[in-house]
């Protein structure tokens, strides 16, 4: 039997953070399963940053960088950028003539981010954003992917991908285009050092690609137990962002953690000590991956030039068969 087909993709934004290491260990673990596309979204990174676009070039690479570190294996999967696969276009050109407008302004993620961005001062109120769910349909169809692995977020643009494929097959009297389904990625609870949610928007995450003393940084700011205002005060670790961590990171000292704090046997600076170190340990062997990957700056260039290459081959064949479809 054949292997199943995934296509995922992440927009390049910036450093991914150990919150994004669940998603990621869900796609290594796919690789094997499955043939896997990987794709970083640049042509969607446009659609929210029309103005600030010097940033993609560089973010692709880092979130490329990112991917490889932690385990993405460019000979098992096919790890590619966007806007090198230029059949994505058509096919988005294609869909979006038999797209009808309501199903687009009917999206809640569209209606969501046209308010957040909007009371954000930002006007995406463009022909491009409003198609950005096209774009993903045609990022995902163009691989016929039957599977998609992504945060709930994303459950609307699947669902509408699996609507425009339908369309597409009934209007062309075709069968091209599987139904794909959605594949939920567990989602991570770790919060941010603050507590909040972790994203690089509120300053509060730890990248993956951290360094010991950003690390050290980062688990100082933790907020923990505010009741807790000297050492031989007993702590309830349960309201402790670094306890939180502890359970994570550190599982198998956690229970005498959570008795030392309670009885007042150990300080934070001595507890956060210990996390700062465990989370050191759990993200070197990424950062020595990133070293050799930075050191040698050609081989990501030919990663992705091959895997741009695996994609076309793919993408063109679908290309054929569409244009025949449509007759053109
Ligand atoms: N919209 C996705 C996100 O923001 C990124 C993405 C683009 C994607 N194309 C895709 C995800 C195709 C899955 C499949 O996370
Ligand atoms: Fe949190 Fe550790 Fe301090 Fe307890 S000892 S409050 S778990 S940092």
């Amino acid at each position: 039997m054949s292997k199943g087909r995934i296509l995922s993709g992440m927009r390049p934004t910036g450093r991914l953070h150990i919150g994004h290491l669940s998603v990621l260990e869900n796609w290594r673990r796919l690789q094997k399963e499955y043939q896997c596309h990987f794709m970083v979204a640049d042509w969607h990174a446009i659609t929210t940053k029309i103005e600030e676009t010097e940033s993609i070039r560089s973010n692709v690479r880092e979130l490329v960088i990112d991917w490889l570190s932690v385990g993405i294996d460019p000979e098992e999967s096919v790890v590619f950028v966007q806007s090198q696969v230029k059949e994505h276009a058509e096919l988005h050109l294609l869909f979006s003539m038999i797209t009808p407008i309501g199903w687009l302004e009917r999206c809640p993620t569209y209606k969501d981010q046209v308010q957040q961005l909007g009371e954000q001062g930002k006007d995406i109120n463009t022909y491009g954003f409003l198609g950005y769910p096209v774009l993903q349909a045609a990022d995902i169809l163009v691989y016929k992917a039957d599977t998609v692995p992504v945060g709930e977020d994303q459950i609307p643009h699947v669902e509408l991908t699996r609507e425009i494929g339908r369309r597409f097959n009934f209007l062309y009297q075709t069968k091209i285009f599987p139904e794909p389904k959605t594949l939920l990625a567990e989602v991570s609870l770790l919060p941010g050092v603050d507590g909040r949610k972790m994203s690089k928007s509120y300053n509060n995450e730890i990248a993956i690609s951290a360094t010991t003393e950003e690390i050290q940084s980062r688990v100082n700011a933790m907020i923990t137990d505010p009741a807790r205002v000297r050492k031989t005060d007993p702590g309830n670790p349960e309201v402790c962002v670094v306890y939180t961590y502890q359970k994570l990171y550190n599982p198998g000292e956690t229970a005498e953690i959570a008795e030392g704090c309670r009885t007042a046997q150990i300080g934070c600076v001595a507890c956060k000590k210990k996390l700062t170190a465990v989370i050191d340990g759990f993200l070197s062997p990424f950062r020595e991956k990133r070293q050799q990957l930075l050191a040698n700056p050609g081989q990501v260039d030919e990663i992705l030039a091959t895997g741009a290459e695996k994609a076309r081959k793919v993408a063109q064949a679908t290309l054929a068969e569409v244009r025949e479809a449509v007759k053109i």
